[in-house]
């Protein structure tokens, strides 16, 4: 795993984020952070064209249609998501959940985290088997359509949460430090409805445990 930010994420930590968010302004996805065959074998590049291409676009086409023009589309995507109810809010909370997705991937991911996260994680969960443990569970059981998260809360305790559809832990005062994407369309065509395989594999080879630090380094401020 490398700790060195790339020029987008310096571009992002300069505004106080850890990944660049898609823009309301321009109405463009944030790009890939990796080339979209880069996940492979675990996350084919069918997965990721379609993925990104179709779904996460389509959130975004249907939040344009839904509010530009408005005043909702003058704020930026986070405060957005903060901030709406119902169907703008499933529609704005898709585009951010995946551009906090793909940054929670990498391809030289896996491993363990280190330093403070790791740290936190021992404190929290017992040991960091026992947090893998608990977000394989989460994420392999969650029944329909969804999230797995690692987040902390404003008592600065980290924990592992499911959430249903569009939902997402912005909302509940939680700081999310990474997720997983468990809707079908996340790992249908790799290993159709072997939702452990792909949790197991995103674990294993993919998840960026470099993200998740970051992101707890900005936490206190994310959930004051
Ligand atoms: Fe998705």
């Amino acid at each position: 795993m490398t700790t060195r930010p790339t020029p987008r994420e310096r571009l992002a930590a300069e505004e106080g984020r850890s990944f660049e968010c898609s823009s309301l302004r321009e109405w463009r996805l944030a790009p890939l952070p990796w080339e979209p065959d880069a996940l492979e074998p675990h996350i084919g590049r069918r997965t990721i064209e379609l993925h990104y291409g179709k779904h996460h676009q389509g959130y975004l086409d249907k939040l344009r249609t839904a509010i530009e023009g408005k005043p909702e589309a003058e704020k930026d995507l986070e405060e957005l998501v903060r901030t709406s109810q119902g169907h703008v809010f499933d529609l704005a909370a898709q585009v951010w959940n995946h551009d906090f997705y793909w940054n929670s991937l990498t391809p030289d991911g896996g491993g363990q985290p280190q330093g403070e996260l790791r740290a936190r994680i021992e404190r929290d969960f017992g040991s960091f088997a026992a947090c893998r443990e608990r977000l394989a569970e989460v994420a392999s059981g969650h029944f329909g359509s969804g999230y797995a998260w690692l987040a902390a809360g404003r008592d600065g305790r980290l924990r592992v949460l499911a959430t249903h559809d569009a939902e997402n832990p912005l909302g509940g005062g939680l700081a999310p430090l990474l997720t997983i994407d468990v809707w079908e369309h996340a790992y249908y065509l790799d290993v159709q409805n072997e939702r452990e395989r792909y949790v197991n594999a995103v674990l294993d080879h993919l998840i960026d445990w470099d993200f998740a630090a970051r992101n707890l380094g900005r936490a206190g401020r994310v959930v004051a």
